[in-house]
């Protein structure tokens, strides 16, 4: 068994004032806080500002990150760390504003580009310190070890991965979700939903993995819809960031399953947010892999709900579905733009994302990949 977590978590409400103190625990000087415009608009970054320069550091804001950051984001930022004569990084923000700081941080020290560095292990040496400090719910990015960045030509999604990527710190305080908006939300949190189902299903899940899974998914359940139906209800958030953070440690150690695999190409193709695409074909997806998990397909109908015997994948996926529309998801592919013949290259294309496929407890091929597609498509 391998668990990787970042050496120092972080979590509560004002955590945030807690950065500066953190740095300096790691020595760490001159930081760039990475970030992207929207962030910046709601006031977080000039919040974190404030308390670093209080705090004596000499720190500066770069807010050049774009949803879905690609090699120019990464080495734009690298070289803003570089100008700067930045020693550290702090990522603020979502997955796409952590992914790109992850990358830079390393480019900062190894130097080249970022295509030499697509694939697990290929950085070599120490990235410059990195904190990261989530602003939304779910994509767990800021206690992974890999980060997605988007190859130019040809366009598609490649990862960086390796030990190097691993964040010295990460902040999660659950008052910087606060401006989020709600579709974000849902969204997010959908997303860090999903990746504990699929850690607790997945074939790599270890009793490490399962300790920080299986608290997770009550968690969310329980508090997202508090969350949505309050937003200033703190404690719901609390509960939702810890949940999320849960979830978070749970994928970036056992991965997302198959799940994954269908929703990336409905991100791809019609621009379908991320943890919207996966909430779309989770229940379908989950029907089909109860025989390779059946105990804990069970566990986790009975977390969602059906505490009666004789569960089974039917009343799962009733169960997912039931939670999904009382977040207000609904409508199905065909309500959110897929048309009905594009269903099959769709299915040709989720068959490529290997590595999710492979940690799947049961071998979906592209026939059964389009069959989940099929029973996600009606509307309601
Ligand atoms: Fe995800």
């Amino acid at each position: 068994m391998k668990l990787r977590v970042p050496p120092t978590l972080l979590f509560g409400r004002g955590r945030l004032a807690d950065v500066a103190a953190i740095l300096d625990e790691l020595g760490a000087e001159r930081p760039l806080v990475v970030t992207d415009p929207g962030v910046v608009a709601a006031g977080i970054a000039e919040r974190l500002l404030g308390h670093l320069r209080e705090a004596g550091h000499h720190a500066e804001v770069w807010d050049g990150v774009a949803p879905d950051p690609d090699e120019g984001h990464a080495e734009r930022c690298r070289d803003r760390i570089l100008e700067g004569g930045h020693g550290s990084v702090v990522a603020l923000g979502g997955g796409s504003a952590i992914d790109a700081a992850k990358v830079a941080a390393v480019l900062a020290t190894s130097g080249g580009k970022t295509s030499d560095y697509f694939g697990f292990d290929t950085v070599r040496r120490p990235g410059l310190p990195l904190v990261t400090v989530p602003t939304t719910p779910g994509s767990g990015a800021e206690v992974s070890s890999h980060a997605v960045i988007v190859q130019l030509s040809p366009r598609k999604k490649e990862v960086v991965a390796g030990l190097h990527l691993l964040p010295r710190a990460a902040i999660v305080d659950p008052e910087l979700t606060l401006t989020l908006p709600a579709p974000q939300t849902t969204w997010s949190a959908l997303d860090g939903f999903v990746h504990a189902v699929e850690a607790f299903l997945a074939r790599r899940a270890t009793p490490l993995t399962d300790s920080f899974a299986r608290p997770a998914v009550p968690a969310i359940a329980r508090a997202l819809p508090r969350v949505l139906a309050d937003g200033a209800d703190m404690e719901a958030r609390e509960d939702l960031s810890l949940g999320c953070l849960y979830s978070g440690l749970a994928m970036a150690n056992a991965n997302a399953g198959a799940i994954h695999a269908l929703g990336y190409p409905l991100t791809g193709r019609y621009g379908i947010p991320h943890g919207l695409a996966n909430a779309l074909v989770a229940a379908p997806t989950l029907e089909r892999i109860w025989p390779g998990r059946p105990e804990r397909c069970a566990e986790l109908a009975r977390l969602l709900g059906n505490e009666g015997a004789g569960a089974g994948p039917e009343e799962l996926a009733a169960n997912v579905r039931r939670f999904l529309v009382t977040l207000g998801v609904r409508g199905g592919l065909s309500g959110h733009g897929v048309c009905e013949e594009d269903l099959p290259e769709l299915a040709e294309a989720a068959t490529r994302f290997r590595p999710v496929l492979d940690n799947t407890p049961v071998a979906l091929g592209r026939e059964d990949l389009l069959a989940v597609y099929r029973a996600a498509w009606p509307g309601d």
